[in-house]
């Protein structure tokens, strides 16, 4: 029996004023567009953009529906529209955050993308030989940057696998 070690690395800064220009511009995106999910059954709503190599943003929110498990993630709406809006055009940085407005909660803590939102981005990632860099922030607060997506997804199943 052989013992196996997955580690990554991630930095954490204290608020936005800590990150470079380009960074901080994406997370205000990010927040901004927060606002204009479609959360009316969970009120928790979450916003992400991204920043293409070809120097041009996308955003996207939640989208929920009173069939709950028709939802999607803020994260796979982007990459929806991503695709279909440049199909071919890597993505450099995403920024996510949310705000929850339900009651007691401060929305200062840094959300990670679920585990489908992890699958459908680790494809991008794939797809475009691309890695795409996370940051991660509430409306406020801490924000952690991630430097590839993979990384929050070892052992990952991928389009190679189908090849086995
Ligand atoms: N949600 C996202 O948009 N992204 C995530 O990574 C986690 C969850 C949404 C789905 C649903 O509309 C609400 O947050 C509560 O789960």
């Amino acid at each position: 029996m052989k013992k196996k070690n997955y580690k990554f690395e991630f930095e954490v800064y204290d608020s936005i004023d800590e990150l470079q220009e380009t960074d901080a511009k994406l997370l205000t995106k990010a927040r901004k567009i927060v606002e204009t999910a479609y959360a009316p059954y969970s009120n928790f709503f979450v916003g992400a953009a991204a920043l293409l190599k070809n120097g041009k943003t996308i955003t996207g929110t939640n989208q929920e529906n009173a069939s709950y498990s028709v939802t999607i993630c803020a994260e796979r709406t982007l990459l929806s529209a991503a695709s279909t809006l440049y199909p071919n055009v890597a993505i450099e940085t995403m920024a996510i955050s949310y705000h929850n407005y339900n009651s007691n909660t401060h929305s200062d803590t840094p959300l990670s993308p679920c585990g489908v939102c992890r699958q459908s981005l680790l494809e991008y990632e794939d797809r475009l030989k691309n890695p795409i860099r996370l940051i991660l922030s509430g409306i406020d607060g801490k924000v952690y940057v991630i430097s590839k997506t993979s990384d929050l997804l070892p052992l990952s199943f991928t389009g190679e696998d189908l090849r086995k």
